[in-house]
């Protein structure tokens, strides 16, 4: 099994970055890449915002900061970005036309060794596996927001799958300081098949006028101890990337999944959560 020294991130959004921070925090040489620039220079600040305040906190120290800065370097090509690849983590958008075509090309660039990962939240790993015609070497890597804060990393194993594949992610999510669990591809997996739902129960309660959001939040985080209340989080998921994930759920799943209105009315009118300013709350 050979070493993961470089890894290659496609899109330099919130997971893209965090993904992309963690791998260079823990030495390992990294390129970012995105269809612009204006997006690696957002990725960018992310990242640098994210390291100075780990630094602010004493988690990390200086020197160990501007080491991982320096480990990152950041592209707009994609064969660029792969070629010299021991892992790719793919970030990008929760469309399948889209993850189809890129790791059509990630497997047509990257060394014929290389790991090839998505990051998606609950699409297929075995059809996009198999469209990139490497299906042994294609695993889910599905990690959380905050990415640097968030200790789990869900592994998931398509039908294709290889053994060989599995234990290099779970040797990675050691190395990243990440706890894995291993789950079976279906349907929004171990984690976000729970998680949405939680969400889009709480947003039918604030349809019903069951309770302020606020009410509904402190409920969820007073009550039962959750971190976040769910619609504080789905303001951080952001509510567009919880619709796409509900709107896949429903058709996969059925009934239980179907996209509370409240949320689509939200997304049309551009309220997506913190990212954009305004959800269920304002920032
Ligand atoms: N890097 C560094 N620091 C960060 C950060 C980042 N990326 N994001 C937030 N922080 C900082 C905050 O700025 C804040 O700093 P200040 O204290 O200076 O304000 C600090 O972390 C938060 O610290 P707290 O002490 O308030 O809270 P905490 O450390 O105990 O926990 C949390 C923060 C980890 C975000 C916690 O609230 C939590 O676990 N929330 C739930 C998150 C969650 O459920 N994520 C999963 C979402 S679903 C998903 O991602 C998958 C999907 O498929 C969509």
């Amino acid at each position: 099994m050979s070493e993961i020294r470089n890894v290659a991130v496609l899109g330099a959004g919130t997971m893209g970055h965090g993904i992309a921070q963690v791998c260079a925090v823990a030495g390992m040489d990294v390129v970012m890449r995105d269809v612009d620039d204006a997006a690696l220079a957002r990725g960018q600040r992310g990242i640098e915002g994210s390291l100075g305040k780990l630094t602010e906190k004493g988690k990390l120290d200086a020197p160990a900061r501007d080491a991982a800065l320096a480990r990152i370097r950041v592209t707009t090509e994609l064969a660029d970005a792969v070629r010299g690849a021991d892992l790719v983590v793919e970030a990008i958008p929760e469309i399948m036309a889209l993850k189809i075509e890129t790791f059509r090309a990630v497997a047509a660039h990257a060394p014929a060794h290389a790991l090839l990962a998505s990051n998606t939240s609950s699409l297929s790993v075995t059809e996009i596996g198999a469209a990139s015609g490497a299906p042994e070497r294609v695993v889910g890597l599905h990690f959380f927001n905050p990415v640097p804060l968030m200790t789990l990393l869900e592994i998931v194993r398509g039908l294709a799958t290889s053994d060989a594949s599995v234990e290099r992610a779970r040797a990675l999510a050691t190395r990243i300081g990440k706890e894995p669990i291993v789950v079976k591809d279906f349907p929004g997996f171990a984690t976000s098949r729970l998680g949405v739902i939680l969400g889009c129960e709480a947003i039918r309660m604030l349809e019903s006028g069951v309770a302020s959001a606020a009410d509904i939040d402190k409920a969820m985080k007073l009550g039962y101890r959750h971190p976040m209340g769910p619609l504080e989080l789905t303001d951080l998921v952001g509510l567009d990337v919880r619709l796409a994930i509900l709107e896949h759920l429903h058709r996969e799943l059925g009934e239980q999944f179907r996209p509370p209105a409240l949320l689509r009315q939200m997304v049309r009118a551009g309220k997506l959560g913190k990212k954009s300013g305004e959800g269920f709350y304002r920032y």
